[in-house]
């Protein structure tokens, strides 16, 4: 089959390559020439696991090409997919701008019969929108004997192992119109999808605004699990319990299951926030309150400020004088995407405060630099407070404490002993329950996850025990870096 893409972001590019992988002839459209200009090139404008390989196998073969052009991509296709960004508005709803320029272009250069696929996240009654807008350019060009089907085909796929939630999908949620055009459509759908569903049908078909819901209901979902936990963890921080032991101990129930139980420094990303927000406004719209997801929202919004709060609890309110490591700041391993990182809220609030940051990702550095420099509004070369450590253990050099923020694979069992020997005091506050607080308390290491420490940890943390540390290495003339 014919396919074309809109949008050559995490959603788009993956979409585009997978479908080529699995035989189609497949273009990529963005409106942005040097994206196109760097795909054309066989480079890729993100990081995703596989994607660049598949991507250049693809090109390769000449199933997979790229162009600025929608004209162009539109000759002969009978899919157009809509993968474009649907950022947050200031009151929370869904920014539909690029969608809808995106139907725009195709209801002025489209011919013969299309199914236009609403991958990007949208709320109910946009399909329908999209429908409108197409019809709308289609009547200024006169007859062109042109028709359009818009069906609704959210994507679930997680950055970080997107192309195995797409080539191995859970579920295929297509919502399609009743009648003909309608039928006509859900039959070009199942044709595209055969490849996913050969060893049992993933397709799961609806109405469009059972599925556009679909999604927006499993992300509020999944924030809930993820919010819950955190509730729990601060509860069994003044109960003296441990929340992973809980965690494993819930998940083994099948009805709970283990998934999205973790408790940390709370969820980011291009998704969960903005998809959560709205929600709420839709429901807002129509007069419903979604009083479980308000509360999801604002448990997270706290959820982000609890490593801040720890490192004031060590160090007092003036952090002028202390220095931190960093590790991890994309929104959660394996990818470089920044977009409502927890990591920004941490960092700029400790930045503030006066703290020196030594920061350390595996691979979002520049994403992280830009956001940053965003966030406060400064360039990045100004930010003398701020500096970047090339690898985990350079971070920790002279830092008075080591704060764990994103959860990749290389933190996990870093070498304790050298740790210990590069912190000035070896106190880790991690974010994201990455280590046994009995092994590190053997090691002399205070540690403080979410709903998980050791003695030292506590003790650390009660009444700015550590800024006298500070203040002495200062008189003692000791070198603090600030
Ligand atoms: N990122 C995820 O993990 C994920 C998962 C599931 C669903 N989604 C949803 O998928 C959609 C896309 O998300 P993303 O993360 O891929 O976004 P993205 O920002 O990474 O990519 C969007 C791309 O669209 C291009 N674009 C914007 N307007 C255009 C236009 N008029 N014509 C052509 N190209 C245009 C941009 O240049 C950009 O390359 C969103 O609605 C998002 O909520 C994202």
């Amino acid at each position: 089959m014919k396919v074309v893409v809109v949008g050559a972001g995490y959603v788009g590019l993956v979409t585009a390559a997978c479908l080529a992988e699995s035989g189609n002839r497949v273009v990529g459209v963005d409106n942005d020439p040097a994206r196109v200009a760097l795909l054309q090139a066989g480079g890729i404008p993100i990081y995703e696991p596989g994607l660049e390989e598949m991507v250049g196998r693809n090109l390769s073969a000449g199933r997979l090409l790229f162009t600025t052009s929608m004209s162009l991509a539109l000759e002969d296709a009978e899919v157009v997919f809509i993968a474009v960004g649907t950022p947050p508005r200031e009151d929370g709803s869904a920014d539909l701008q690029h969608v809808l320029a995106v139907a725009r272009d195709i209801g002025e250069h489209t011919t013969g019969f299309k199914v236009v696929v609403n991958k990007s996240t949208v709320p109910v009654g946009t399909a329908a929108q999209v429908l409108g807008v197409i019809r709308e350019r289609l009547a200024l060009r006169g007859p062109t004997g042109a028709q359009v089907a818009v069906v609704s085909n959210p994507e679930f796929l997680k950055e970080g192992a997107a192309i195995d939630d797409f080539m191995r999908p859970d579920r295929i949620v297509v919502g399609v119109e009743p009648g003909v055009v309608g039928e006509r459509a859900r039959q070009v759908m199942a044709r595209l999808y055969v490849p996913f569903n050969r060893h049992h049908d993933r397709t799961v078909w609806m109405d469009v605004p059972s599925a556009e819901l679909t999604k927006y209901a499993s992300n509020a979902m999944l924030a809930t699990r993820i919010s819950f936990m955190n509730e729990v963890a601060l509860l069994a921080d003044q109960l003296g319990a441990d929340v992973d032991s809980v965690r494993r101990g819930m998940g083994l129930d099948p009805r709970i299951g283990h998934g999205f139980l973790y408790a940390g420094t709370g969820y980011g990303g291009s998704c969960f926030p903005k998809d959560t927000r709205a929600l709420v406004h839709t429901a807002g719209q129509h007069g419903c309150r979604m009083q479980v997801v308000a509360a999801v929202e604002r448990v997270n919004a706290a959820q982000k400020h609890t490593l801040v709060d720890m490192v004031l609890r060590a160090f007092g309110p003036d952090l002028r004088g202390v220095r931190l490591a960093v590790w991890g700041l994309a929104f959660k391993p394996n990818t470089n995407d920044m977009r409502e990182a927890p990591s920004r809220h941490i960092v700029v609030e400790l930045y503030r405060l006066g703290a020196t940051l030594v920061l350390h990702d595996p691979v979002a550095t520049s994403e992280a630099q830009a956001a940053l420099a965003d966030d406060l509004g400064i360039p990045w070369s100004e930010l003398h407070r701020l500096q970047w450590a090339t690898t985990p253990m350079e971070a920790l050099e002279g830092a008075h404490a080591l704060l764990i923020v994103t959860e990749w694979k290389c933190f996990h069992n870093p070498d304790f002993a050298a740790m210990v020997e590069r912190l000035r005091y070896p106190l880790v506050l991690d974010g994201r329950n990455l280590y046994d607080p009995d092994t590190l308390q053997e090691l002399g290491v205070a540690y403080h996850g979410i709903g998980r420490r050791n003695a030292l940890g506590v003790q650390a943390l009660a009444s700015g025990g550590l800024r006298a540390q500070v203040g002495q290495r200062r008189q003692m003339g000791a070198g603090v870096v600030v």
